[in-house]
């Protein structure tokens, strides 16, 4: 089976990007941590735009093919309504969608308190690094395995 680990805005530039922040590894160290942790048996597919649309298509992908989804939505997650509504039809579609971010937004600018996309995701896991995408990997296998 397939995960598809999908990257908003920016995130093409960790590792460089605010590493105080973000950590100082990029989105190919990411890659290879997922890759490794799934093992056998789950493909991960891990992708970045900075492109709200492409993000949206990707989300209309997951349906279709039946993938579960994490999702960082990078500063999209604070007032894209439109991906909050490509992030429900995976929800609604009965698809896992665990949305995580690397740094605690709830501890940064105001504006990053709100997620518009929280109120339809299956789960948030946030402020952990590179740790927030591995324990949503977890959570994502668990409901694999169970259901
Ligand atoms: C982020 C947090 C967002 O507020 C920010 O816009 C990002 C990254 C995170 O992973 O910590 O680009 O989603």
């Amino acid at each position: 089976s397939r995960v598809m680990v999908l990257n908003g805005p920016n995130l093409g530039r960790l590792g460089s990007r605010e590493p105080d922040v973000y950590g100082d590894q990029d989105l190919s160290a990411l890659r290879v941590l997922l890759s490794e942790e799934a093992g056998e048996g789950v493909e991960i597919d891990l992708r970045q735009t900075d492109d709200e649309a492409e993000l949206v298509h990707w989300l209309h992908e997951a349906v279709d093919a039946e993938a579960p989804v994490i999702l960082n939505p990078a500063a999209f997650t604070h007032y894209s309504y439109a991906l909050r509504d490509a992030a429900a039809l995976v929800t609604k579609a009965g698809l896992p969608l665990v949305e995580v971010h690397i740094s605690n937004p709830h501890a940064r600018e105001a504006f990053r308190h709100t997620s518009v996309v929280s109120g339809v995701a299956t789960g948030v896991i946030a402020g952990l690094g590179f740790d927030s995408y591995l324990l949503a990997l977890e959570a994502v296998r668990r409901r694999l395995s169970a259901g």
